[in-house]
């Protein structure tokens, strides 16, 4: 059986999961990217990590900064989730096209507005994985708000359905 990475992607696309904003500060600037393979790592230290193509600028920002904000997405930010997924888009234009604005931690890091949890990551290390980098970042902050989350299953995009009672 000879798999190919559209099967692949066809498997892991059943696995529902949420969807992040990576943001960078660049010298006052924000960078953002749409990412979903995030997971946590570890409790002691207190340890995530999100998985990066090689390709993206993202990839090269990680590297440089060392530091940066995940922004878990509510379900009514799916145009900022489109918006940051784009090749070509700027930060001048990510509040008028997409409604994403920010603030800033005390170390810089761009906080998305109307987010359901921000965390705030120092990278631990990198680890290369085929053609994706494996960055695992400690926490240092978190900020978690009331509300439902954006959900990305089978390619698209979904709201939290019934709790499901025991
Ligand atoms: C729902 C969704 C999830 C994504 N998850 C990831 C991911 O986990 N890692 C990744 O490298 N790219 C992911 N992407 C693709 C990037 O968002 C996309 O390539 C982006 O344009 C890269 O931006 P950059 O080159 O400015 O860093 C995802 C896209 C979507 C729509």
């Amino acid at each position: 059986m000879t798999l190919n990475s559209a099967e692949f992607r066809k498997a892991m696309g059943c696995f529902a999961t949420g969807v992040t904003i990576i943001t960078v500060d660049l010298d006052g600037e924000v960078h953002g990217m749409t990412a979903n393979a995030f997971a946590s790592v570890s409790l002691d230290p207190l340890l995530v990590l999100v998985c990066v193509d090689h390709k993206t600028r993202t990839h090269a920002h990680l590297h440089a900064k060392k530091r940066f904000g995940i922004n878990v997405l509510s379900e009514g930010q799916r145009a900022i989730s489109e918006y940051y997924a784009r090749a070509e888009r700027t930060h001048e234009h990510a509040e008028e096209e997409a409604g994403a604005r920010f603030d800033r931690t005390r170390h810089g890091t761009p906080v998305l507005h109307g987010s359901l949890a921000f965390l705030e990551c120092r990278l631990h290390s990198a680890e290369v994985a085929g053609d994706h980098t494996i960055f695992i970042a400690e926490v240092e902050d978190t900020v978690v708000r009331e509300g439902q989350p954006l959900l990305f299953f089978r390619g698209k995009y979904r709201k939290v359905g019934e709790e499901i009672e025991e």
